[in-house]
């Protein structure tokens, strides 16, 4: 049977360079907190237990993480990333697998990654450390290697010239066994240039020990980590550009890549196509062969197959697009199902809805769902026409086939095939425009020879 994976997530700073009312690891990316990035992280990579470690004014990162359904371990001060994993210690309890740490604001780390630093472990080291070649090293942590053996990390503020020439980083991420982790823990002082114990210090301890410390050796790109909004923006794009890159490989057309965004969850099968400035939220699947016109924004919305959206769409949450729907410019849907082939091409919004199959809705067409207390539902059923301009006051129900005339204001079901003409009767009055102007031109002279006279 294979060793069994825990992890410690620390998630305690004070992120003071946010200038956020809310703790650093809660700001998203990619539509979802830093804390589930690297909670999902750690489950793809085969962890079975993950305790989060947060201060004691932490209590937002607290709900998130219980959110998430992690153990919460308390670090109250914070007097360094060594103290923090030893408080999550009674939270690990008697676990005798391999234990990772992680930090909460280093979203962008692959699966496979932290599977490589576990997969260290499973190999010849007691001790593996999550490395990368650093364009600029500044203040991160350098791995002093010999060989394939790690020998030290040492911080910038404690490293001597020669050692601050290294550019290979610590990423922060380190795998042992809980028992090593621990043990070694124990012995970390804080005799050091912040004053804080250092989880680093770990691996001259268990070297030590006669333990092997390696480097596994990870890329840049993952490696960010987010103490500033600036860096927060970087992410956000390091995290874009990964998505639009495997959006395209696995089959889907960008028309301008640089201009779509996604969430972290965005599904789009072969063959579709999206269209410039489009952005998606959190919760979109986009059947094949759809095809999302520019200027679009989508959530929480299934577009079916062959689906045509846009340009100028927006589809809220709730939103269900069956095969070969249209959905045109101004349109916004919230909460409704549109069956198969229905279409909705202009001017429109449909909230708490239940279309058929084959149902026309027409320019300007108005579900009114909210009585300003409780939401209504509109149901139209297979093959209704629904004329421009229509308000739909709901609850209310259009029979199958069912034609409504332009302009109603339709607040009674319609039966099934009826016509209903839900307006006023139109009145003709002949001739009446010549006798308007007739009448409007006397009195427009008569004032104007008024005026003349009194100057
Ligand atoms: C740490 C590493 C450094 C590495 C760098 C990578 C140490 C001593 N140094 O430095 O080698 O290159 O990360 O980004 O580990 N935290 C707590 N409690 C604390 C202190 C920190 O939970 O008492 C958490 C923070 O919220 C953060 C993480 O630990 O998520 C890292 O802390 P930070 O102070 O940013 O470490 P660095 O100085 O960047
Ligand atoms: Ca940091």
């Amino acid at each position: 049977m294979s060793t069994q994976r825990a992890a410690v997530i620390l998630a305690a700073g004070k992120s003071t360079r946010m200038k956020s009312k809310y703790s650093k690891v809660l700001h998203p990316v990619g539509g979802r907190s830093m804390l589930a990035w690297v909670t999902s992280l750690a489950r793809t990579a085969g962890v079975t237990r993950i305790i989060c470690v947060v201060g004691d004014g932490n209590a937002d990162v607290r709900a998130e993480a219980e959110s998430l359904g992690l153990d919460i371990a308390i670090q109250e001060p914070q007097r360094g990333t060594g103290h923090a994993v030893l408080c999550a210690r009674d939270a690990v309890g008697n676990f005798e697998g391999d234990l990772a740490v992680l930090y909460a604001d280093t979203p962008l780390i692959e699966p496979d990654t932290l599977a490589n630093v576990f997969g260290a472990l499973a190999g010849d080291a007691d001790v593996a450390v999550l490395g990368f070649e650093a364009e600029d090293p500044a203040a991160y942590g350098r791995l002093i290697t010999e060989g394939d053996n790690l020998l030290a990390i040492v911080e910038a503020k404690e490293a001597t010239p020669e050692q601050l020439a290294v550019s290979f980083c610590n990423s922060g991420v380190m795998a042992a066994s809980a028992q090593h982790m621990f043990s070694a823990l124990e012995r970390v002082t804080d005799n050091n240039a912040k004053g804080e114990y250092y989880l680093t210090d770990i691996v001259e301890i268990l070297r030590g020990d006669g333990c092997r410390a390696v480097a596994v050796m990870g890329d840049e790109t993952e490696m960010l980590g987010v103490n500033s909004r600036p860096d927060l923006a970087m992410a956000e794009e390091a995290f874009q550009t990964r998505m639009r890159y495997r959006m395209m490989e696995s089959g889907v057309t960008l028309q301008d890549p640089k201009t779509i965004y996604f969430s972290f969850d965005t599904e789009i099968e072969n063959d579709a196509t999206v269209g410039a400035n489009v952005v998606f939220g959190p919760g979109v699947s986009v059947a094949a062969h759809a095809h999302i016109h520019p200027f679009c924004h989508i959530e929480g919305t299934s577009i079916g197959e062959g689906a045509q959206i846009g340009p100028f769409a927006r589809l809220r949450p709730g939103t269900e697009l069956a095969q070969n729907t249209k959905v045109g410019n101004f349109v916004e849907i919230k909460k409704a199902k549109i069956g198969k082939g229905s279409k909705i091409n202009h001017l429109s919004y449909i909230g708490d809805a239940v279309l058929g199959e084959g149902v026309n809705v027409g320019a300007g067409t108005i579900t009114c769902n909210y009585d300003g207390y409780f939401k209504h539902v509109t149901t139209i059923k297979d093959g209704a026409f629904v004329g421009t301009n229509s308000s739909l006051v709901a609850p209310v129900t259009i029979g199958k086939g069912a034609f409504l005339g332009s302009g109603g204001v339709v607040t009674n079901d319609v039966p099934e095939g009826a016509l209903a003409l839900a307006r006023a009767e139109q009145v003709n009055k002949e001739g009446w425009a010549e006798r308007y102007h007739k009448t409007q031109k006397t009195r427009k002279e008569k004032s104007r020879n008024g005026k003349g006279k009194s100057t």
